[in-house]
């Protein structure tokens, strides 16, 4: 592995082929084989293209590969070869579930010339601003614009140069709409949503984001906005992003959700039936509760699970509780419903093209920072190797490629950044604890038995009977299995436990468990499995729970429950 670890700098050599290992049975799929022959084809069209030309960097993993036999102990998630980017790669789905190619070229320019980044030792710290904050000055309202337009005016007058808004944003769809495979395993994307890597691989992004946005105005220490959206006071879309014919502003979004005097509330429950306001501040708090405290029972129900090189991507339920939570509840609250694929927010591959988006992120950055700091009854480090060394390429401020270690990213304050402070209120959102436990007799009259309901499409609400490992109060998991969702759809079901009341879209209860939320994305395949976790010791003590041997859970579709399968449903002890 020492190759991997050292300095860089390839140059391209002569075409050789490429050393594959064998891919891992399990991963054999047809979907796999069918995007290999498509490479194959475009690559083997007569003539020396690109591709062929450039395989310096592939060849040097390919060796090291076999020198190392590595497979035993080490995975991490290998850089892409930006060589290898394959344009036609990027597709996405539409409504008919079709698989569609983008019309966009989301690969970066090219260069062999590569290194290792060697983080600047930072004097000052750039400290990032709430967006919502009424008293953002006027100079730094003008310096963000002039920053995004000069960003923007790249496009234009160099639209090769890495650091254009164009080539930003597209970094995003090459990272997750499926132009890079992974390096010696072609056919498997390399993706970064839906796992452990999803909050390194955009601290990253927006880092590089701003040191460009910085040297373009002149300002190493400018510092992106946060957008406020888990505070009461920033649960609407910044202003600062809403003003048309200003370079933060972008058309291609939910015209509803727009600021006009009368700010609508972000709605992170994304129950389409709910008009109060004061209802929807009071789910948006739970959920962040229960998201950041309530729901993780270790670092990974947080940070998102293993991902390591070869895996097949994971389906959104392998996304940590942020993810799957409120970071994918604004992605879809911001995106244009008018538009077939969501753009530009709510679908991945356009997303980077709203500059809300780095706003957004900045705050999912920052949730990272401050569930660090919370205390809790599990380690927040994850210490496994193949999540330190999994490995990003990324352009900086001088337009050089570098390469980025998540191992880098774990302290944002020796990336030279902080986040202003605001007030958190969710963290003492814990829901009021009940008095008197529910009927779970009376409520299993109107459930049925897990045998007798799985497996099920979720048309409807359903109850259903769980027996629990331990009677009464416990250390439980709720895990909901083999939940095959349509990857074109937005899909979302919430899941209760023990309610008595049926009230699904008031969701500051102490029955309520959590959710699924799937937004409609591309993969090769036209559905996903995956399970869903929800971890239910403090839900059990929230609801005062008798010393019963079961209880009655409720699935509730919320958004396209016809879209949705489920294999079963169990309550284990704690899963780690
Ligand atoms: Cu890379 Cu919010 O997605």
């Amino acid at each position: 592995m020492a190759s991997l670890q050292s300095s860089f700098t390839v140059l391209a050599t002569t075409p050789t082929s490429r050393n594959s290992p064998l891919p891992k049975p399990s991963l054999l799929s047809t979907a796999r084989r069918s995007h290999r022959f498509q490479v194959s084809c475009s690559s083997g069209g007569g003539g020396v293209d690109r591709r062929n030309m450039l395989l310096g960097l592939g060849g040097l993993y390919g060796a090291s590969n076999l020198i190392s036999g590595r497979k035993a102990n080490a995975d991490p998630i290998l850089p892409p070869d930006l060589s290898q980017c394959d344009p036609t790669g990027a597709t996405t789905t539409n409504s008919q579930g079709q698989v569609v190619s983008l019309d966009v070229n989301c690969c970066p320019p090219y260069t062999d010339i590569q290194s290792d980044y060697k983080l600047p030792t930072f004097t000052t710290t750039r400290v990032r601003p709430s967006a919502n904050r009424r008293t953002l000055s006027p100079e730094y309202i003008a310096k963000y614009q002039l920053a995004i337009q000069r960003m923007r005016d790249l496009d234009v007058t160099d639209p090769d140069d890495p650091r254009g808004f164009t080539q930003q944003a597209n970094v995003h769809c090459a990272y997750c709409n499926g132009p890079y495979d992974q390096p010696d395993h072609p056919g498997t994307d390399l993706q970064v949503h839906n796992s452990w890597l999803f909050f390194p691989f955009h601290r990253w992004y927006l880092y590089f984001f701003e040191r460009i946005l910085g040297s373009l105005i002149g300002d190493p220490d400018f510092a992106i906005p946060y957008w406020n959206w888990d505070n009461p006071r920033g649960m609407f879309m910044p202003e600062l992003f809403a003003v048309p014919g200003t370079p933060a502003y972008d058309a291609n979004r939910n015209q509803d959700h727009i600021p006009t005097g009368s700010n609508p509330v972000v709605d992170l429950s994304l129950n389409s039936g709910l008009t109060d306001p004061i209802q929807i501040v009071n789910n948006n708090l739970t959920i962040m509760y229960n998201e950041m405290i309530g729901t993780p029972a270790s670092a990974t129900d947080f940070m998102g699970q293993p991902y390591r090189e070869g895996d097949a991507p994971h389906s959104f339920s392998g996304g940590g509780t942020s993810e799957r939570g409120s970071h994918t509840a604004i992605h879809v609250w911001v995106g244009d419903p008018r538009n077939e694929y969501s753009e530009d927010m709510g679908n991945f591959y356009s997303a980077g093209r709203d500059p809300i988006f780095y706003c957004h992120h900045a705050n999912v950055d920052r949730m990272w920072t401050l569930w660090k700091g919370i205390p809790a009854d599990y380690p927040k480090e994850i210490t496994d190797t193949d999540f330190l060394k999994s490995a990003f390429m990324f352009y900086d401020e001088n337009k050089n490629l570098v390469r980025v270690t998540v191992a880098d990213a774990l302290d944002h304050k020796r990336m030279g950044y902080e986040y202003e402070p605001s007030n958190t209120p969710w963290m003492n959102y814990r829901p009021q604890q009940r008095v008197v436990p529910a009927d779970v007799q009376a409520l299993s009259k109107k459930a049925q038995t897990v045998k007798q309901l799985f497996p099920l499409t979720l048309n409807n609400t359903v109850r259903v009977i769980v027996p629990k490992p331990t009677k009464g109060k416990a250390d439980e998991t709720l895990v909901i299995e083999n939940i095959v969702t349509d990857n074109t759809k937005l899909v979302k079901f919430d899941v209760f436990v023990n309610d008595e009341e049926d009230k699904p879209e008031e969701v500051d209860r102490a029955e309520y468990a959590g959710a699924f939320t799937q937004l409609p994305h591309r993969v090769k395949a036209k559905e996903s499995t995956g399970n869903l976790r929800l971890n239910l010791r403090e839900l059990y003590e929230n609801i005062n729970i008798a010393n019963d041997g079961s209880v009655v859970v409720t699935i509730v579709p919320t958004i396209n429950g016809g879209a949705v399968s489920i294999g079963g449903i169990k309550i284990v002890p704690r899963v780690n």
